[in-house]
């Protein structure tokens, strides 16, 4: 089947604008650890996906998931040990007043149903998100999609803040007087609902702004916007969807700010790729929903899935893969620093662990966005065996996400890779 044919048959079935990565698509047919493997046997380092956690087919989750699936895959109205195991495993890794959960399928569904338990618990429905970002594809959820709708979400119910953000700063301003200018913003977004008579149920934010562009976040902006959500007697629900399970070089993106949510929602490396995700929050809240709301998920934290969450739980602690991505994650944005010496077009390099954004400008005084470089950077990578994706904005942000057994020697392939390839582009502008 040749790439043509699949593209027809692929068009004709999901439509011709179901998106597609790079501008040759590529057709992946294995993947092992930190690597892909292409249908003509070429191999790749994927350094994008983050839903592969612990590396992909990784043998303990794929044991786990086919030891479960051949003894009982039912719904969660039985008892089952497996279930608590791993429900008690889970919030045991947070702060102590995130006590119940929630299992769901998707991050979306999760997000979703965070919105559901803090819109039922203020009797509210208005929602502060940012104005670059995307939690989800529910309808409800959608509502706070700004990274595809201009900037702005869609209801009268949804209000986008700017997000923080330290190298194109609101005002010009920095340090303390930058945190508290974007504060402000919560706050007036907040005055903005009460005075169009929309009441306030909370702010649903990533807390590392990842999809946002990876930002770095002016210190002290998190404590003093939530105060100022929790004064207005809103929520602080933090969706950990990108950040969370150790990505980031602790546990939970929230501990980068050491401000406790109180409601988190997770997903993507969750499950390694199994369809796993839930909403994590206080008891007092999943008590109140659940004397509402008759909430029952088909899928959702069935035995299969939760003995992969387990599973995934036991190589994060048993390969130390939170360490490992602190470590080579710090590695990575070194070597990314010491190219800016000879690469003009890396503005900057920011990150938490595993999870690192180099954005590329065309000039450093301007900060003009690099888009169409940084479109040619991960289609060039592509082809000389690297993946990586890009984000923010302006879109001209590399994303580089990879597996969380990314080694150093990776990192080298990586870098030397990245180096070869901007040099190419700034000898070569178009
Ligand atoms: C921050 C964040 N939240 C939620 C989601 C939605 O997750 P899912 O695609 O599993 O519904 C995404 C997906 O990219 C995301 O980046």
């Amino acid at each position: 089947m040749t790439t043509t044919d699949l593209l027809r048959r692929r068009a004709r079935l999901l439509g011709a604008r179901a998106p597609l990565f790079y501008d040759e698509p590529l057709h992946i047919v294995r993947g092992e650890g930190v690597w892909l493997y292409d249908a003509a046997g070429r191999r790749y380092l994927d350094c994008y996906n983050n839903v592969p956690h612990v590396g992909h087919c990784h043998p303990h989750v794929v044991a786990a998931l086919a030891r479960q699936a051949a003894t009982l895959n039912v719904h969660t109205r039985y008892l089952h040990e497996t279930i608590l195991e791993y429900g008690e495993r889970l919030t045991s890794r947070f702060a102590p007043s995130l006590s119940m959960v929630l299992f769901v399928c998707t991050g979306s569904e999760a997000n979703d149903q965070a919105l559901r338990i803090a819109r039922l618990h203020t009797g509210a429905t208005g929602i502060i998100c940012t104005n670059t970002t995307y939690h989800g594809n529910t309808t409800a959820v959608d509502e706070l999609a700004t990274l595809f709708h201009g900037g702005a979400g869609v209801a009268p119910h949804v209000r986008a803040v700017p997000f923080p953000d330290s190298y194109r700063p609101l005002g010009g301003l920095a340090g303390a007087a930058l945190a508290a200018a974007y504060a402000q913003e919560v706050r007036h977004a907040i005055e903005a609902f009460q005075a169009d008579g929309v009441g306030f149920a909370g702010m649903l934010v990533c807390p590392i702004f990842a999809n946002e562009g990876l930002p770095v976040v002016p210190p002290g902006f998190m404590e003093q916007a939530v105060r100022h959500v929790r004064e207005a007697g809103g929520l602080y629900i933090a969706d950990e969807v990108q950040a969370g399970f150790g990505r980031t070089g602790r546990m939970w993106g929230y501990e980068i700010d050491a401000v406790v949510p109180d409601i988190v929602t997770l997903g993507k490396p969750m499950g390694n790729g199994h369809p796993l995700a839930a909403v994590v929050t206080r008891a007092d809240l999943l008590e109140e929903f659940r004397a509402q709301v008759m909430y029952f998920n088909t899928f959702g934290g069935n035995p299969v899935s939760c003995a992969v969450g387990n599973a995934v739980l036991d190589v994060i602690d048993a390969e130390n893969l939170v360490d490992n991505a602190r470590v080579v994650g710090e590695y990575v944005r070194a070597g990314l620093r010491a190219m800016q010496d000879r690469h003009r077009l890396i503005g900057d390099v920011r990150g938490h662990g595993l999870w690192i954004g180099a954005e590329l400008v065309c000039d450093r005084e301007t900060r003009l966005p690099a888009a169409g470089e940084a479109h040619r950077t991960i289609n060039m990578m592509k082809d000389r065996g690297v993946l990586m994706g890009r984000i923010g904005p302006h879109d001209n942000v590399l994303k580089i996400r990879p597996p969380m057994p990314f080694s150093r020697g990776d990192a080298d392939l990586l870098l030397a890779t990245l180096d070869e390839v901007l040099g190419r582009i700034e000898r070569d502008p178009q």
